[in-house]
């Protein structure tokens, strides 16, 4: 596995694979990788036949000084993670520098469906990812980019942007990979302490029962409803808690196949997301 920093190895390097008639994948992603991670380049078995996994905290997607400056950070536990795998090419590790130098002033904004949900509380935070992702894809020439359905929002704005833009990439879903008790992995975990680890339990619990309860012909209200408290109960601040259109995150009512439950939540001071598909009709 190739550790590569600047753009310029990096061309070099997709250069000759192209010239080669190779296949690129590309695996985005901010660092302190898990299973989650691990799933999505497992997801490009069969699809490529060179992979990049890309590792930058990006600054200009936290809109939180302190939450940029608490992300963990260790890319020599990433690069082995990656290297045991057997199956990536590149690390590409930029630098700030690097990905944003002197004078930098350009922004890609994917409007509408940046201003909800994770995109209300979380100002500017989708321009950040969309321009980084937007230069990712430039900068690796990948034919297929592997995405996170953990992070939904996300998702559905990379592929308006690829839409948009006419960015030749494939986007690849991967179904969100969780913990045994249900917790979906994320690098901020790590910042929960042991007891709120535990509690953290709750807020995949609480979804599963207010859609099996939305499934079970309870009116979706009542059942956000009955989430909230059991959340607020269990020491959650609940930012939003929403049933939304999985194609356009659109608000929805009713509880049928294509809408999907979105949470945002904070435990003690890490905010915590999760979402989860409505499967059958109530
Ligand atoms: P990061 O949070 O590191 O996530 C990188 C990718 O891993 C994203 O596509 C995310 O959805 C996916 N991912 C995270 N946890 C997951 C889980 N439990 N199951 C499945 N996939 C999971 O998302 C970002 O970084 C950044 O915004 C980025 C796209 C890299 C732009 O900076």
């Amino acid at each position: 596995m190739h550790i590569v920093q600047t753009r310029k190895d990096l061309r070099a390097l997709v250069g000759q694979w192209r010239d080669a008639g190779e296949t690129i994948g590309v695996v985005p992603t901010m660092g302190a990788l898990h299973d989650g991670h691990m799933a999505l380049v497992k997801a490009l078995d069969g699809r490529v036949t060179r992979r990049i996994v890309t590792i930058f905290v990006n600054p200009i997607q936290f809109n939180n000084p302190k939450d940029f400056q608490l992300y963990p950070r260790g890319v020599e536990a990433d690069a082995a993670l990656l290297a045991a795998t057997g199956k990536v090419d590149v690390l590409y590790n930029p630098s700030e520098q690097e990905m944003y130098p002197p004078g930098f002033a350009s922004r890609v904004m994917v409007s509408g469906l940046d201003s909800m949900l994770c995109g209300g509380d979380r100002p500017g935070h989708f321009d950040g990812v969309a321009t980084v992702v937007s230069k990712l894809f430039n900068q690796t020439g990948a034919q297929v980019a592997a995405f996170g359905e953990k992070d939904y929002q996300q998702l559905c704005i990379i592929r308006r942007l690829v839409s948009d833009m006419d960015i030749p990439v494939d986007i690849l879903p991967v179904a969100t990979v969780r913990e045994a008790d249900g917790l979906a992995l994320s690098s901020r975990n790590r910042r929960l302490s042991p007891a709120l680890r535990q509690q953290a339990a709750l807020l995949p619990a609480a979804l599963n029962t207010a859609l099996a309860a939305m499934q079970a012909g309870q009116p979706s209200a009542a059942a956000l409803a009955d989430c909230t408290t059991t959340l607020q109960a269990g020491g959650f601040t609940v930012h939003y808690l929403e049933l939304r259109a999985q194609q356009t995150l659109q608000p929805v009512t009713q509880a049928e196949p294509g809408a999907r439950l979105f949470v945002a939540a904070t435990l003690g001071d890490v905010r915590l997301i999760d979402n989860m598909p409505v499967l059958v009709s109530a």
